[in-house]
């Protein structure tokens, strides 16, 4: 089969390549023919090389949809046929970190899936723990509609978590990528009273407003943006602050639009080590959470989806074939204007 490997010895790190296809190794593996993928930032992250866990010479991508085409003996809740999507995290269920919920963290998982082990960028993936990793769609509910339920989705989603919304919070969110955009949706939806999208790519921020996911919209290179949210909020800062865009500046700026006592959920994942000032932050009382997703909402998201409570249909702004999926990667990787996600077809 056709697969997207990552390899330091190949040009550029990745190259498109022949594998077999993979086979049930473990009695609770799936096989999933892949109908749908999508290349994630963190891909990008990857083949630029800063994520020291990834295992060279792997399939990549672990965003995905697809059909159950075999199962192991032990997965009873799904079968041959099934319409899927995928969590990007692989995980047991059953270790001190799965029982708790922090599946990021799960002794026999965690990212696997296009890190550690071969990934979706391929005509078929094999998923570990698939009736862990494997939520079944519903009738209703499009491949293309639940592309990005078990990456970015519940990324967005984890944003919202961290930040433990209550009706009416003002919620600023930083960074209006494909996550940023999620996490303001899901906002929206734990009824935020106030979201504020803050960019600086005015074609995103026009997306965030006009979808109605944001209620205010900043560029910080057109204002000064912690007197803008403050203008918001009675001069006390943001409620909430989710950080979705990933550099030095965006990671400062989130604690500084933050009202005292607030908490900021920092999803974004940054290519350099940073640090906060904390005799300048003294007595903010600020809570910082930072993290891998915890994607344990799948199910529940995948239902919104149905009941047509949030969509992220729009973020498909483009299309390749998985033959040209090299072409798809410089393309995502040089994001022209417009550009949010793209879907990999076989
Ligand atoms: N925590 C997780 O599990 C998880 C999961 C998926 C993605 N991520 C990470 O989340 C981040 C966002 O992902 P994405 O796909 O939306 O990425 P993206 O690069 O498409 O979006 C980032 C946005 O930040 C904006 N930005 C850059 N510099 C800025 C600045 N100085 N001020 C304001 N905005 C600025 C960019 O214009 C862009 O729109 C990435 O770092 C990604 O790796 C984390
Ligand atoms: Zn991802
Ligand atoms: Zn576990």
């Amino acid at each position: 089969m056709k697969a997207l490997v990552y390899n330091r010895d190949f040009e550029g790190n990745i190259k498109l390549c022949e594998r077999k296809e993979p086979q049930i190794i473990n009695s609770k593996d799936a096989i999933v023919k892949v109908t749908l993928s999508t290349i994630c930032t963190s891909d990008l992250h990857i083949i630029k090389g800063f994520v020291p866990v990834a295992k060279n010479d792997t399939v990549l991508g672990h965003e995905f949809v697809g059909e159950i085409v075999a199962v192991g003996d032990d997965v009873k809740n799904l079968s041959i046929g099934d319409r899927v999507c995928a969590n990007c995290e692989t995980f047991c269920g059953e270790c001190y970190f799965c029982k708790r919920g922090f599946i990021n963290n799960c002794v026999n998982g965690g990212w696997e899936l296009g890190c550690r082990i071969d990934g979706c960028q391929a005509e078929y993936v094999r998923v570990p723990y698939a009736e862990n990793g494997l939520t079944k769609l519903p009738e209703g509910v499009s491949y293309e509609s639940a592309l990005f339920v078990g990456d970015i989705l519940s990324s967005g989603y984890f944003g919202t978590e961290m930040c433990e919304i209550k009706d009416g919070d003002t919620i600023a969110v930083i960074g209006a990528g494909p996550v940023g955009l999620c996490a303001m949706m899901c906002a929206k939806y734990m009824k935020a009273g106030k979201v504020i999208a803050i960019d600086i790519d005015e074609t995103r921020l026009k997306i965030a407003s006009d979808k109605g996911l944001a209620d205010f919209v900043f560029n910080p290179q057109n204002c000064d943006i912690e007197n803008e949210v403050k203008k918001l909020t009675e001069n006390r800062g943001a409620d909430g602050v989710i950080e979705c865009a990933g550099v030095k500046e965006t990671f400062e700026m989130s604690w500084k639009i933050a009202r005292p006592n607030a908490i900021v959920g920092v999803v974004a994942m940054y290519e350099e080590p940073l640090s906060l000032p904390l005799p300048d932050m003294y007595g903010k009382n600020l809570t910082f959470k930072t993290g891998g997703v915890d994607a344990i909402h799948c199910q529940k998201l995948v239902k919104l989806i149905e009941e047509k409570k949030i969509s992220t249909d729009f973020l498909i702004t483009q299309k390749f074939k998985l033959e040209n999926i090299i072409e798809a990667y410089r393309y995502f990787n040089d994001k022209p204007q417009g550009c949010l996600k793209i879907a990999i077809t076989p």
